[in-house]
C-alpha cells in the first residue's frame, strides 16, 4: 500500500476529463494535475518536441513523488509513452484512440476518428489501428484548431461549433455509425457534438477505461493507497488559471487551481 499521488499530464486542460473518470473511480486516491497548456497544442508539434514536453512533465511529477504517471494526452502517449516507460520506474497508464470497441460495434462498417495530426501521424495509432480494423473502414479526420479553441475556455461559440461540423459532416456523408474521439480535450465538445450528430451515430472516448486501467496497475503493483478518507487534488497549470479553473467548475470539481511555471 501507498500514499503517495497519482501525476497526470496533458498539453492543457483536456486531461481533466480522464482525471474527473480516475477520481470517480478511486475517489481515495489523491491526485497532482500539470496542465501544460503554455506549450498547446502538441499535435501540431514534431515528435521530438512532443517526447521532450512529455519528459518534462513527468519528470516535473517526480519530483513532486508520484507513484504513477498518467498520460492523459492521446498525443503525448502516442508519440512518447515507450521511451517513459523504458526510462523511470513507476508504472504509466497511457490514453489511445479507442477504436477496438467502434470496430466491434459498427454496423455501417465505416467509423470515424478525431484526433490531433500528432496522434493520426504515429506509428503506435498505425499500428493498433491497422490490428483492430479488418474489414472496416476508419476515415482519420484531423481536429486542427480544436484543441485551442478549447483551451481558449469558450466551448458554446459559433466558430467552434462551425469548426467541429466541417470536420464532422464530411464523415457523416461517408456513412460514420462510431464516432471515436481520439483526444482527451475532445469530450467537451461532446454538448455541440450531440447537436450535429444523428440518433444513430455513437460517440467513444476512452475516459472510462482508462481510470480501469489506473485501478488495476495500482492494484497489480501493490500502490493503491491505505487512506480512507476522499483524496486530495492539485492542479497546476503554466497557461490561464481561469480558464482551468472554468473547466473544473463545469464538471462540478471544487479545486483551486495553481499557476506554475513547470
Ligand atoms: N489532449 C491532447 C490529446 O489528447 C491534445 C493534444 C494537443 O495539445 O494538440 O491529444
Amino acid at each position: 500500500m501507498d500514499d503517495k499521488r497519482i501525476g497526470i499530464f496533458d498539453s492543457g486542460i483536456g486531461g481533466t476529463s480522464i482525471w474527473g473518470e480516475i477520481q470517480e473511480l478511486l475517489p481515495f486516491e489523491e491526485c497532482i494535475y500539470l496542465a501544460d497548456s503554455k506549450n498547446a497544442p502538441y499535435g501540431e508539434k514534431p515528435a521530438e518536441q512532443i517526447l521532450a514536453l512529455s519528459i518534462k512533465n513527468t519528470e516535473y511529477l517526480l519530483s513532486q513523488g508520484c507513484k504513477l504517471i498518467v498520460v492523459a494526452c492521446n498525443t503525448a502517449t502516442t508519440n512518447a509513452i515507450d521511451y517513459l516507460r523504458s526510462n523511470y520506474d513507476v508504472p504509466f497508464i497511457g490514453i489511445e484512440p479507442a477504436i477496438k470497441p467502434a470496430a466491434i460495434n459498427t454496423r455501417s462498417k465505416i467509423v470515424g476518428v478525431l484526433a490531433t495530426k500528432g496522434t493520426l501521424s504515429s506509428s503506435l495509432f498505425h499500428s493498433t489501428s491497422k490490428n483492430h480494423t479488418e474489414g472496416i473502414t476508419v476515415l482519420e479526420q484531423r481536429g486542427t484548431g480544436l484543441v485551442e479553441m478549447i483551451e481558449s475556455g469558450n466551448l458554446d461559440s459559433e466558430d467552434l461549433y462551425r469548426l467541429l461540423e466541417r470536420y464532422i459532416t464530411p464523415m457523416l456523408e461517408k456513412g460514420m455509425d462510431y464516432l471515436v474521439l481520439g483526444c482527451t480535450h475532445y469530450p467537451y465538445l461532446i454538448p455541440l457534438l450531440k447537436k450535429m450528430l444523428p440518433e444513430n451515430v455513437t460517440i467513444i472516448d476512452s475516459g472510462q477505461a482508462v481510470a480501469r486501467q489506473t485501478k488495476s496497475v495500482l492494484e497489480h503493483n501493490d500502490l493503491l493507497t491505505s487512506s480512507a478518507v476522499m483524496g486530495a487534488h492539485q492542479f497546476f497549470t503554466n497557461g490561464d488559471e481561469n480558464v482551468l479553473a472554468t473547466i473544473l467548475q463545469s464538471v462540478k470539481a471544487k479545486h483551486s487551481v495553481t499557476f506554475k511555471d513547470f
